[in-house]
Order: structure tokens, then C-alpha cells, then sequence
């Protein structure tokens, strides 16, 4: 394979080089993707223990929807990288290339999902690798059923065991589609601009599992744009011009599409602006207590906020709960993350004015049990929902020195998948949105955070400790809270 030059541009670099089992990138039109994608197959080819003739064979499968877009696509880009003749062979009557180099012999094998005999076809193939090219087109179906085949090539009677590779977890001796130090070598990628919101890529991408990892790409406009070299002059200013805000989300900002079943309450949420690259740490001081956004009913919610010397609104924790009264969530959830996160930091709790409600089993408000318990604790000054969700609107579209007022802790779990677009406004069947929040597993995460930021007063006011904006609290009926 002489005379080919791939460097990586850093946005690419940790796909090209993932060992993960499942390994997804997803970015702008034109952010080098589908290259990196291609070059991986040689990265991974390279890496195969030989067989017992000394070549290191192994065979991938690059999967589209249509065998038209592998033949006017995916096969023209895979030609450019490695061409016929010189980096293998070609063979079109069978859709497949043999790359090889070196010792390396990999088959890549191109198929196309065009109907139900490709698709059976497609799942019995033994092979090594999978490609899965533009993913969010592909069938989740397709993506579960083709990791079945991967790992089958070459097997154990082409590379077979040596002795410094051990067993197994099951105590087999090691052997087959594994790397010269007896690591498996099996694995499926794939590249793609982003799906759309609520569908099952955008589950997976924003919740992979531990087998899998996800490389998101910057906006093409943004400075982090590290392949803009490879593309025309001024190709993402261009293209932007005269498109809509919802294209150029997806295509350009990289951005989860529109969702059909709902649209955000909080648009202005950006995963890259909003959430720290790190993990944040609050001030220890009695002039900064840590501000906790608490919703009650079934699933009490909280998180843990800071304004900081800055003004700043830093979000440092979050804790959800599923069916469970105030006091097992204070025990179980908010006394232990207090504890070990936070230990010794002065703390106010802002709840939802409803809790000062009495329950109707218990002589007790939600908020005399928080009391009960040695903490401090108001009310928001409101729950009506436009206040609520304008507070932290404000917050997320403030900026202080070029970066944001609001920031929030990468471990915040619940919080950052409710403000992408889980706390939402539900489609009717008629298309339109319903005029109220809907209530679901992400609202009682959001709601917790705007009475936080309800209470943190808007980002007008810099520093201090949030306390002295304390409001007059005003009671509420209890079908105002759920
Ligand atoms: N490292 C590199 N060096 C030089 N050129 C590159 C490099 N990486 C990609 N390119 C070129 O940049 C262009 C865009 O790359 P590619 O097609 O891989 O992007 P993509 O993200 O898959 O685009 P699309 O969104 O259209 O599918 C192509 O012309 C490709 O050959
Ligand atoms: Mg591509």
C-alpha cells in the first residue's frame, strides 16, 4: 500500500484508533467520517494474528442500505483510499475488494440491504469486521443481528492457539479472530450525520453500553473543526446560506434532529456549551451554600447547584428516583451523595411550593420532614410552568466572558438527557405541540433544576450567595405538584 498518506484530523483519531467492540462516530456533512471509517478497516487488519502460513487474513463487511448507493458511493471512497491494483484487487462481479499489504490479506466484503435475501445473506457470513456506512439509515435490526457474525473469521483452525494467549473466561484455550497478544478482534463501526431525536440511534448514542463507544464531532463552524482543510474554502459558511435552522442543526451543527414525537422545552441546551469537558467542584463557604433544586411526589428529583465568585451557575450533581416516598429518597439518594460529595458544605434546599402541602397519610409536609431532618429549606417562589422553564432559559442563554453562565457537571445523568430533549412539549396527532411540559421520566429531573434556578435568580445578579434572593413563600395547591 505505498505511496498512501492518512492522517487522522483529531476529531477522527479516537475512532480510528477505538478497540471497543462497538465504535459509532457521528458528525457534520463532509467531516471525514466515511475516511475514517475506511482507513480503520486497515488499522484493524493490521492488528490480526496471523494464520499458520504467516498472513494475517481477516473480512469486513461494509453495509449500506441500496447496493446503488455502494456502487455510486461507498465503493468510488473505499477505490480512492485504496486503489485497484495497487492496494489489492477489485473484484466487481462480486462486490469485493482484497486489500493487502504487507502480510495483511483483508476482504471487504460490500453489501446492500435491497431486500429479504441480501438481509439472510448478509446474517451468515463469517467475518471479522462490520461497517455499518450513514448508520442512522440502517435497521437497528440489522445493527443487533450482524454482531452475531463478527468474531467468525478467521477461526480457530486458521489461527490456531498459542500458549502465551491462556484461556478464555470459559477456559477455552484462545485462538481465532484475535490480535497478536490474544485480544479479540472483532468489531462493527459505523459513521453518520446524527439521527433524529426519540429514535433508537439516538438512545444508543447518548446511552451506549459499556461495550460500545461514541465519538461526536464539533459543528463545522466551529473553531474546533479540525478537517475543514480537506473540504473548499468557506464550505460550511456556504452551505449553511439559505437553509433551515432544523437542516443546518444536523448537517452542520451536528445536532440530534427534530423529533417527530416532541420538541425540546429547552432548545437552547447544547451539549458542548452547557456540559464542562471536566468535572466541577463547589467552594466550600458559608457565602456559596449549594443551591438544591428538589421536586417531590413519587419520583423525587434534586440537583445540586453553586453560584460561583463569577455569577456563574454551576450544576455540580443530579439524583432521580423511581416510586419513592420523600424520606427513602433523603436516606437513600440525597444524605449519601451529600455526604460523599459534598461533606461539610452549607446547603439550602428549594423546593416545590406544593410540598408544603400535608400528605395526606402522613400529618407532615414534605417540607416539615426535610426540616425534621436538618435541612434548610424554601419554597420556590412559583411552580407555574412559564416562570419556571424562563428562569433556567435565562441561565442557559446568558454568557459571562465568552462561555456559559450555566455549566453542568458531565455526571449528571438524568439532568443532561431531560434538557436534550427528553423534558418535552408532546406532538398531538395533529402535528401541534401540547401547551404543557410532558409528564415523563425526564420532567421531575427538570423541574427540580427550575426551582434551582428559579431560586439562583437569574444571572444578573454576579456572585454572592443566592440566599439573600430568598423568596416570600406562598402556598399552592396540591394538584400542583406530581
Ligand atoms: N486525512 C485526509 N486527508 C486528505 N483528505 C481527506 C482526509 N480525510 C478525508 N479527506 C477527504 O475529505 C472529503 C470528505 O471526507 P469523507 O467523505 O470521508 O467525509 P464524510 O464525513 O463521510 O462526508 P459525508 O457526510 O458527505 O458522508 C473527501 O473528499 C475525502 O477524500
Ligand atoms: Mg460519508
Amino acid at each position: 500500500m505505498t505511496g498512501i498518506v492518512y492522517d487522522p484530523p483529531p476529531s477522527v483519531r479516537g475512532f480510528l484508533l477505538s478497540t471497543s467492540f462497538l465504535s459509532l462516530i457521528c458528525g457534520p456533512v463532509g467531516s471525514t467520517k466515511t475516511t475514517g471509517a475506511i482507513m480503520k478497516i486497515a488499522y484493524h487488519a493490521q492488528r490480526m494474528a496471523a494464520c499458520r502460513d504467516g498472513v494475517r487474513r481477516s473480512r469486513a463487511i461494509w453495509v449500506r442500505n441500496t447496493r446503488e448507493q455502494l456502487r455510486d458511493t461507498s465503493i468510488p471512497d473505499v477505490l480512492k483510499w485504496f486503489p485497484d491494483g495497487q492496494a489489492g484487487i477489485y473484484l466487481k462481479s462480486e462486490y469485493k475488494f482484497l486489500l493487502k499489504f504487507n502480510d495483511v490479506e483483508c476482504e471487504i466484503l460490500f453489501r446492500g440491504l435491497d431486500d429479504a435475501n441480501d438481509i439472510r445473506r448478509l446474517l451468515s457470513l463469517q467475518a471479522s469486521f462490520a461497517i455499518l456506512d450513514e448508520f442512522r439509515e440502517i435497521h437497528p435490526g440489522i445493527f443487533e443481528n450482524i454482531q452475531g457474525r463478527l468474531g467468525r473469521y478467521p477461526d480457530k483452525m486458521m489461527v490456531p492457539h498459542r500458549p502465551e494467549w491462556g484461556v478464555d473466561s470459559k477456559g477455552d484455550p484462545i485462538a481465532g479472530c484475535v490480535t497478536d497478544d490474544g485480544k479479540p478482534n472483532m468489531h462493527l463501526w459505523g459513521a453518520s450525520n446524527p439521527p433524529d431525536r426519540d429514535t433508537y440511534w439516538e438512545e444508543f448514542l447518548s446511552n451506549p453500553p459499556a461495550n460500545a463507544r461514541v465519538f461526536m464531532q464539533p459543528s463545522g463552524l466551529s473553531s474546533n473543526a479540525d478537517w475543514v482543510k480537506y473540504l473548499p474554502s468557506d464550505y460550511y459558511e456556504n452551505l449553511a446560506d439559505g437553509k433551515s435552522q432544523d437542516w443546518v442543526d444536523v448537517y452542520i451543527h451536528a445536532k440530534f434532529g427534530k423529533s417527530l414525537a416532541g420538541s425540546p422545552v429547552h432548545p437552547t441546551f447544547s451539549r458542548d456549551f452547557h456540559v464542562a469537558k471536566a468535572t466541577l467542584n463547589p467552594i466550600r463557604s458559608a457565602e456559596y451554600p449549594l443551591l438544591i433544586g428538589m421536586d417531590f411526589g413519587l419520583n423525587p428529583s434534586i440537583t445540586i447547584n453553586q453560584i460561583d465568585p463569577r455569577g456563574r451557575l454551576l450544576t455540580f450533581a443530579d439524583a432521580t428516583s423511581d416510586g419513592m416516598g420523600a424520606m427513602r429518597f433523603i436516606q437513600t439518594k440525597l444524605r449519601p451523595l451529600l455526604a460523599n460529595r459534598f461533606s461539610g458544605a452549607p446547603c439550602l434546599i428549594i423546593g416545590d411550593p406544593a410540598g408544603q402541602q400535608r400528605v395526606q397519610t402522613d400529618e407532615r409536609s414534605v417540607f416539615d420532614i426535610l426540616r425534621q431532618e436538618g435541612f434548610r429549606v424554601v419554597a420556590a417562589r412559583t411552580n407555574a410552568t412559564a416562570a419556571r422553564t424562563a428562569a433556567l432559559d435565562t441561565w442557559l442563554a446568558r454568557q459571562l466572558d465568552g462561555g456559559p453562565a450555566h455549566l453542568i457537571d458531565p455526571c449528571c445523568a438524568a439532568l443532561i438527557p431531560a434538557l436534550k430533549g427528553g423534558y418535552r412539549y408532546k406532538r398531538k396527532k395533529d402535528g401541534e405541540l401540547e401547551p404543557t411540559p410532558e409528564k415523563n421520566l425526564h420532567s421531575h429531573i427538570a423541574e427540580a433544576h427550575q426551582y434551582a434556578c428559579l431560586h439562583a435568580g437569574g444571572p444578573t445578579i454576579a456572585g454572592g450567595s443566592g440566599v439573600a434572593q430568598r423568596r416570600e413563600v406562598r402556598r399552592v395547591a396540591s394538584t400542583g405538584w406530581t
